[in-house]
C-alpha cells in the first residue's frame, strides 16, 4: 500500500525552514543521499550548500526529471557508492519496516558519517483548541487506517531506538514540534479521505462532514516532530 504525497506542500518546503537540524551540518564539499526526497525542495537546497546531493523518491510522478535526482526504492537501492550525510524528512513514517530502511541507509554512509532522520509521531499531534468532532472522528480513522498499514503513529518517539539497532552511535535527538501549515488538513481530507473510505476506515458521509469541520476551523495545530543525529 502507497499513497502520494500532495505535490504543493512537498513544493513549499525549504531546507533552512523544513529541515533545519541538517541545514546546520551541511558544508561544501559533502556528499548528501536524501532518501525520500518527493519533488526536490528540500533536495535542491542541500545541492546549493555542498555541491553534492542525490535525492531518490519511489514515488516516480514525483522524483525531478533532472540531474541529482533517481527514482529508487530505499529498501533495495544500490549506488554503488557511500555518502558523508544519508538523510530521510518526513520519509520513514510511510514504511511498514523502518528499521530495514534505516539499516539501509546505515550501510550507504561512509564510516564516521551522518544519518539524519527527520519525522513525526501523529499520535501526539495537538489541535487548539479543539477540532470539530467531526475531524476528530476522521483523524482517529486516519491513525487507524496507518496502523493497519504498518506505518508507526509514534515513529519521532521511537528513532532512538531504531538508530541504536543500526549501530549508529553518538545519537542526538532534538523535539521540532512545527505548525501545521494552513490548509494541510483540509488538503489531506481532500486527498487521502477517499482512499481511507475506499480501505472501510471511514464513511463518505463522515468524510464529507471533516472536510466542512475542518474547512471552517480556525485553531492551530501543533505538529510533533523530532530530528534523530547519529554516527556510523
Ligand atoms: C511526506 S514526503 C516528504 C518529502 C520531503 N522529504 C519533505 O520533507 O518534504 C515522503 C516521501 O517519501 C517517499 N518514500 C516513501 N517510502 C519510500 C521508500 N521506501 N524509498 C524511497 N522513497 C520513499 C514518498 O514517495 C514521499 O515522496
Amino acid at each position: 500500500m502507497r499513497h502520494s504525497s500532495d505535490r504543493g506542500t512537498l513544493n513549499a518546503r525549504t531546507l533552512e525552514k523544513d529541515h533545519k537540524r541538517l541545514a546546520a551540518l551541511l558544508r561544501p564539499g559533502l556528499s548528501v543521499l536524501d532518501v525520500g526526497c518527493g519533488t526536490g525542495a528540500i533536495t535542491r537546497g542541500i545541492a546549493k550548500v555542498t555541491g553534492d546531493a542525490l535525492g531518490i523518491d519511489r514515488d516516480k510522478s514525483l522524483v525531478p526529471d533532472e540531474p541529482g535526482f533517481q527514482h529508487a526504492d530505499i529498501l533495495n537501492f544500490e549506488p554503488g557508492r557511500r555518502f558523508d550525510i544519508v538523510t530521510a524528512a518526513r520519509t520513514l513514517q510511510w514504511i511498514s519496516n523502518p528499521q530495514q530502511a534505516l539499516d539501509r541507509m546505515t550501510a550507504l554512509t561512509k564510516p564516521g558519517g551522518l544519518v539524519v532522520v527527520l519525522d513525526y509521531s501523529h499520535e501526539r499531534n495537538v489541535w487548539q483548541p479543539d477540532a470539530p468532532p467531526s475531524f476528530q472522528h476522521f483523524y482517529a480513522a486516519f491513525l487507524k487506517w496507518r496502523a493497519h498499514h504498518g506505518w508507526d503513529n509514534l515513529l519521532a518517539d521511537h528513532l532512538e531506538d531504531l538508530f541504536a539497532q543500526a549501530g549508529l552511535a553518538d545519537l542526538h535527538a532534538t523535539t521540532d514540534d512545527e505548525l501545521a501549515p494552513p490548509g494541510l488538513w483540509p488538503m489531506m481530507v481532500d486527498s487521502l479521505g477517499p482512499v481511507i473510505v475506499r480501505d472501510g476506515f471511514l464513511t463518505d458521509l463522515k468524510r464529507m462532514a471533516a472536510a466542512g469541520g475542518i474547512g471552517a476551523y480556525e485553531g492551530t495545530q501543533a505538529l510533533a516532530l523530532r530530528t534523530v543525529i547519529g554516527r556510523a
